[in-house]
């Protein structure tokens, strides 16, 4: 299925952006539109669909760098494309994961800094977040093999809010020291635009 064709225009992509679930009817049947202005022209293949799909996502160019990275994503198939997405946020989740259990094991060789009990409270916070983070990934996969996108979206920002709440744990147990930021900030930032993407890119499948 090809629902996917290039919304060009700064206003259509500003409207997939207010895509809500009452929203979903309009834009089916401007796509429609799109699609039959499509068939008086051979599809360019040029382009390259991971290209296209990407201009539905709010981080094009973290969607083309990591998709492209991915050699199964020279695909027309959008499901395939979701599921790569997906794929690259849990990756991206479990390397996380071992980078706080890295943290954790090197904060705990070093005793005696007022910072610890912070840092091992907040660590651990992390590495049960993303844990969790990961194993909503996973079933995401599921509902997608499914073909249950709704359920894909749920988890996946279930995923995204799991890293969010790791942020703010950090914060506030860093109260009164405002120059300090979490070790995981830029990490989290990332992941939640690998799920943002993959979110998107499911929504096309809608
Ligand atoms: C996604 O990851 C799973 C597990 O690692 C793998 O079996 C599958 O082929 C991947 N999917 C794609 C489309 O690359
Ligand atoms: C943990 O400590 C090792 C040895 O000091 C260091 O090489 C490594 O970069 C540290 N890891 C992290 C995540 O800070
Ligand atoms: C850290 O503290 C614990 C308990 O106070 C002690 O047993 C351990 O040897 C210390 N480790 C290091 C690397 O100093």
């Amino acid at each position: 299925m090809t629902l996917a064709q290039p919304l060009k225009s700064e206003s259509e992509m500003a409207s997939r952006k207010a895509l809500n679930q009452w929203l979903v009817m309009p834009i089916l049947l401007m796509n429609c539109f799109v699609l039959l202005g499509q068939c008086a022209r051979p599809l360019n293949t040029e382009e390259g669909e991971d290209l296209v799909t990407c201009k539905h996502t709010f981080h094009f160019q973290v969607c083309i760098s990591t998709l492209r990275s991915v050699p199964a994503s020279k695909t027309s198939d959008l499901k395939v494309l979701a599921e790569i997405a997906l794929n690259l946020s849990t990756t991206y989740a479990a390397d996380t994961l071992s980078y706080v259990h890295e943290l954790q094991s090197n904060s705990s060789a070093a005793n005696g800094s007022n910072n610890n009990i912070y840092a091992s409270r907040c660590l651990s916070d992390y590495a049960e977040e993303y844990s969790e983070a990961i194993e909503n990934l996973k079933d995401s996969k599921e509902a997608l093999a499914n073909g249950d996108c709704d359920q894909v979206d749920t988890l996946v920002s279930a995923a995204m809010s799991d890293a969010e709440t790791c942020e703010d744990g950090f914060k506030d147990m860093q109260s009164g020291d405002s120059d300090s930021t979490s070790p995981l900030t830029e990490r989290n930032r990332y992941f939640s635009e690998l799920c943002s993407n993959a979110l998107a890119i499911t929504k096309l499948l809608v």
